[in-house]
């Protein structure tokens, strides 16, 4: 196991995922909160930061049990931090050193840098630089613009490195990192998903022991992945419950909970289509629409779980980066742009402990760890789908009819999009229902009829996004199709805006 000390940079996450990929599992906590037992820690990564070691509080954990008692090392502010706390001097550089450098010179031949070659490219990112090694410290590589690039502490497994092994750009970071963790720190690589899945199932049957277990399932990845885990370990004991909030995609409350049963899993399906329905009847607001949604579903589930006789746990499809306590450069909280609902808002009174058996894996790991335990692609490769599903994709009132048009309009794209073979290839596409006429021409007659909007973004984690650039022929095909096709629909357009400016969902 490797710790991770984070001090705020941006790429924290990235260095975490780089471990994880040498099968090697990782933490990050922040630098103000290390672990007082660190017996679990074979290895320890500082990581880069927003901040300097010359301003006047500069972030200063205490290391002493860790440096020269543990493998460690320093990613960028991390290496000035060892630098600067430990003798060495640390200035502002004469020029902001940023992206491309490559290792021209390699001294000696330290484990570090086995198999690094001369000139490697690697990515920079600082302001402040190295002027000079502690006294104890030994210098490894060099840049043309960085003289201090590697350094490491003579007669430890201390290591200090000014740019960013964790970054696509360091073109031998991964094998930089693999060095320090596993030739250096002696780490085991067994980090397999086989083997998560394995310690998973012991580590939930002796946390829940005989009782019964309560789970939400969305018809995405994280759940699914979560029930199937739990099933493994505690069987018939989860408790499924699958709510129809009649908002879904077209046939999909059908399909997902058939799918659900082909898995083995005790699941019950409810439809509560028309309490939703009802619920937010001539309701036209996007906050207060999400808001009714939410308390609805809220309902509905209580109510189910209620006849669910001795639940002791509410399982929870939580992952990885929900959870990580991060160190906001800017400190406040940020502003509300939507108010998401999930499973996670349930009323304190329903008294169940909490289960997350994702709250460690990262999406790509959640699928991974789906796939060995055998779960179908069609699950696992999913789009993400909003938890308020069309209801923020109809803008202004929901209507049974207004529903119905839209899963026409939204199944003509997504499957077209699978025939194409571009349904891979964007994260994430759906339909939107304007609330606006247009007049258009059927035949001899004019019409006057509703407008859709396509949405095909790539992104990673959703909190950026880019419209796909999906190809005329398709979207010609599918514009006929959804015109021809649906009735009530004589327009359709293409969004292309990024997020930011917009954001993914038009609600
Ligand atoms: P936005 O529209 O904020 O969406 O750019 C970012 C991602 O989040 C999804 N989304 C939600 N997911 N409950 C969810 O579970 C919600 O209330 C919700 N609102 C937006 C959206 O589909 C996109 O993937």
């Amino acid at each position: 196991n490797v710790l991770i000390l984070d001090f705020g940079s941006q790429y924290t996450q990235l260095i975490a995922r780089r471990v994880r990929e040498l099968n090697i599992y990782s933490e990050i906590k922040p630098y103000n909160k290390v672990p007082e037992d660190l017996s679990q820690f074979k290895a320890v990564i500082l990581s880069g930061s927003p901040h300097s070691v010359r301003s006047e509080e500069p972030p200063h954990p205490d290391l002493s049990n860790i440096k020269g008692e543990k493998p460690l090392l320093g990613i960028c502010y991390g290496a000035q931090y060892l630098a600067h706390f430990n003798g060495g001097n640390v200035a502002p550089s004469a020029t902001r050193e940023y992206g491309r450098a490559n290792l021209t010179t390699i001294q000696g031949n330290d484990a570090f840098l086995e198999n690094i070659s001369e000139g490697s490219q690697v990515w920079m990112s600082h302001s402040d630089t190295i002027k000079q090694l502690p006294e104890n410290a030994v210098l490894l590589a060099s840049t043309d613009d960085v003289e201090n690039a590697v350094y490491r502490f003579k007669g430890e497994n201390t290591y200090g490195i000014q740019f960013h092994p964790e970054v696509y750009h360091t073109k031998e970071g991964t094998r930089l990192l693999e060095n320090f963790l596993v030739n250096i720190a002696g780490l085991e690589q067994d980090w397999t998903p086989d083997a998560f899945v394995e310690t998973t199932v012991r580590e939930l049957q002796g946390e829940i022991g005989d009782d019964k277990v309560i789970l939400g399932l969305s018809g995405g990845v994280d759940s699914s992945v979560a029930a199937i885990l739990l099933n493994k370990a505690i069987g018939n004991r989860l408790h499924c419950i699958f709510v129809n909030n009649g908002l879904l995609r077209k046939n999909e409350f059908e399909t997902v909970l058939e799918q659900y049963k082909g898995m083995g899993l005790n699941v019950k399906g409810v439809d509560a289509s028309a309490r939703f329905l009802e619920a937010l009847a001539g309701e036209s607001e996007p906050e207060k629409k999400r808001k009714i949604i939410g308390r609805v579903f809220i309902d509905v589930f209580d109510d189910e779980a209620h006849q669910v006789e001795n639940a002791k746990w509410l399982a929870q499809g939580t992952i990885y980066p929900d959870r990580i306590e991060s160190v906001s450069a800017s400190g406040g909280p940020s502003a509300t742009i939507k108010s998401h609902h999930n499973v996670g808002g349930l009323p304190d009174y329903m008294k169940l402990k909490i289960v997350e058996p994702l709250k460690l894996l990262f999406k790509d790991e959640v699928r991974r760890v789906g796939a060995s335990m055998g779960m179908p692609t069609g699950i696992l490769g999913r789009h993400p789908f909003p938890g308020p599903g069309l209801g923020i994709r109809i803008l202004g009132d929901i209507t049974a009819e207004k529903v119905s048009i839209l899963q026409e309009v939204d199944a003509i794209f997504i499957e077209g999009l699978k025939k194409w073979g571009l349904y891979d290839k964007v994260w994430q596409a759906g339909a939107m229902l304007l609330p606006v006429n247009s007049v258009g021409v059927m035949g001899d007659e004019r019409t006057y009829e509703k407008c859709v909007a396509l949405r095909a973004v790539e992104s990673t984690d959703g909190m950026t996004a880019d419209w796909v650039n999906l190809p005329y022929e398709f979207l010609q095909k599918v514009s006929n199709d959804i015109i021809n096709k649906v009735k009530g629909v004589n327009r359709v357009v293409y969004d292309i805006s990024s997020k930011p400016p917009a954001t993914i969902e038009w609600e």
